[in-house]
């Protein structure tokens, strides 16, 4: 059943919904203006949207209330049978865009690579987001049961989940950061310390950073506001899509909810497994904060 909905695509395992109508994602034209969201599923896509929206929206929050976030920033991605025409979207979208994806470098469209956009690329540490990704799972009534959780667990290490390998994503970009203009963000940053963060995002899109500014932003984007904002918290999605009864999409935000799930021996397992994946890589996640 599992591979009835997902399937290898280029090395990655893929939605199949979603690479059927392939050609109109690679063949998407970017402008120079563009900017880029870019993330593996769970790592705090929507709360780092929410926070440049608002910057491009200089602090209005009433225009940020107008419409749902998968909306006002769409994911670079076209299928036939549901809300999600992204490609279709961005199209009709005036400059400049924010375009947002889950999408390992490697397949990102060329376009964005060969007009140098800026990509904003969000992360997490893998465990919390294998956590995250269980529960989004669970909830995502298209995608098959995932098993007990140590069970997904082994298929999230495996990169037999869509979007493929975390550790091949997250080092897809990495790699690519000297060369183009890329600013990371890490979840666990923004946890610690979001006036920080949402200064550098605001620098690094060319603006000025104004008190006044940044207090709406930290205000606006706290998890109890995303949570309870019906364009933030993904609500306006039909139960029969995502079955929020389930569990929410505003879950718990916090780092280190993997300590309630993990045993000891799938810990071992996973740092094991975790310091094979990342010999070679210099990117250096917190998972014990
Ligand atoms: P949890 O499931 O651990 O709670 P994405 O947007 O990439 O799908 O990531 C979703 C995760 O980010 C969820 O994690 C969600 O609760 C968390 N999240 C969303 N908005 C947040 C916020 N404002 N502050 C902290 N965490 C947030």
């Amino acid at each position: 059943e599992y591979y009835d909905v997902f399937e290898d695509f280029h090395g990655v395992l893929m939605y199949k919904p979603f690479t059927k109508y392939w050609d109109e994602v690679e063949t998407f034209t970017a402008s120079l203006d563009d900017l880029v969201i870019a993330s593996y599923p769970k790592s705090g896509t929507t709360w780092a949207s929410e926070i440049v929206d608002m910057i491009y929206k200089e602090g209005d929050v009433e225009k940020c209330k107008q419409d749902a976030i998968y909306n006002r920033i769409p994911y670079l991605e076209c299928r036939e049978e549901n809300i999600f025409h992204g490609v279709k979207q961005l199209k009709e979208m005036k400059s400049p865009r924010i375009v947002k994806t889950h999408l390992p470098a490697q397949l990102l469209p060329e376009s964005f690579w060969e007009k140098n956009c800026k990509i904003i690329y969000v992360c997490r540490n893998a465990k919390d987001v294998a956590v995250s990704y269980y529960y989004f799972f669970l909830m995502i009534t298209a995608y098959p049961h995932p098993g007990s959780f140590p069970e997904f667990v082994e298929k999230f290490m495996q990169g037999q989940v869509p979007y493929g390998s975390w550790y091949d994503h997250v080092n897809s970009y990495w790699e690519k950061r000297k060369n183009s203009q890329m600013l990371f963000m890490f979840y666990e940053d923004m946890k610690e310390d979001i006036r920080k963060e949402v200064i550098k995002v605001i620098q690094f899109l060319g603006r000025k950073p104004s008190e006044e500014l940044i207090d709406k932003i930290i205000k606006h984007t706290s998890f109890k506001e995303m949570k309870n904002n019906p364009c933030t918290n993904y609500t306006t999605v039909p139960d029969e899509m995502m079955d929020q009864r389930v569990t929410p999409f505003m879950r718990k935000g916090i780092t280190g909810d993997w300590k309630n799930h993990f045993t000891v021996a799938m810990n071992e397992k996973f740092d094991m497994h975790y310091m094979q994946q990342m010999k070679t890589s210099t990117m250096k996640f917190r998972t014990e904060i």
